[in-house]
């Protein structure tokens, strides 16, 4: 997969990608992430990707044209539209579902705001869809994009050892994760629980069911309610 992000801050992005799984992701040629410089594409001298919006308000708006040119610019290169993401608190709300089915396209483009937000007139023409992280604010939109690429990455094949790895995950399979513990055995007098030194697999996978339900149940019973309405 193919992800190209515009921004005003790559600086910000390139040591996320540079790290840690991200970066073999990147090595081993699963993933390529390259980053453009908005300001690149603005056409006057002083290089201006902002302006005041219109009507009464504060505060600085990114304008349409530099991103327009940004995302053809793109376009060319890869001789394909890729599809648009606009990382947006008005967005749909990111969930785990999502980034499975993201994780079906060759090329991804991704938009970041800042200051006030971008121009809505060029969202109306080039953007796909609106993607937010959470329900509060940030200052831009390159944390988000980096939280999206990130959880894109790891389902991709070949990027975890194997599919296990996240199939059992938190929000995988609409539950949250059982717990899990690693040596030693006894930890300031806290024993892993005896079940998973036992070596029997079948009671181990109903213990782990049945503590995840129970995890779900007291942190996030709207995921078991949603689980429910989804099976029938
Ligand atoms: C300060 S915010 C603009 C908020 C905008 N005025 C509003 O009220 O919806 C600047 C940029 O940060 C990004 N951003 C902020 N919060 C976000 C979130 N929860 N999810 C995704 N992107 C976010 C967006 O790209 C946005 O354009």
């Amino acid at each position: 997969m193919q992800v190209d992000v515009m921004t005003l801050f790559p600086e910000m992005l390139l040591p996320i990608a540079n790290t840690s799984i991200l970066k073999r992701a990147i090595k081993n040629k699963i993933l390529a992430v390259n980053f453009h410089q908005i300001r690149n594409f603005a056409k006057d001298k002083h290089k201006t990707v902002d302006d005041t919006t219109y009507g009464p308000g504060k505060g600085m708006v990114l304008k349409a044209e530099p991103i327009y040119l940004c995302f053809e610019n793109i376009c060319e290169h890869l001789k394909t539209k890729p599809w648009l993401i606009y990382m947006s608190p008005r967005g749909i709300l990111l969930k785990q579902e999502k980034i499975v089915e993201l994780t079906k396209y060759k090329n991804i483009a991704i938009l970041c705001g800042h200051y006030e937000g971008v121009d809505e007139r060029v969202i109306e023409k080039i953007v796909d869809e609106e993607i937010s992280i959470g329900d509060y604010v940030l200052t831009g939109g390159e944390l988000p994009a980096m939280v999206l690429i990130d959880a894109i990455c790891r389902l991709l094949p070949g990027v975890l050892s194997s599919r296990e790895c996240f199939m059992e995950e938190s929000h995988y399979n609409g539950l949250l994760e059982y717990p899990q513990y690693t040596k030693p055995q006894i930890w300031k007098n806290r024993a892993v629980p005896k079940i998973l030194l036992s070596g029997n697999h079948k009671n181990i996978k109903n213990w782990r069911y049945k503590r995840a339900i129970l995890k779900t149940f007291k942190t996030r019973p709207d995921l078991l309610i949603r689980k429910k309405r989804n099976n029938n």
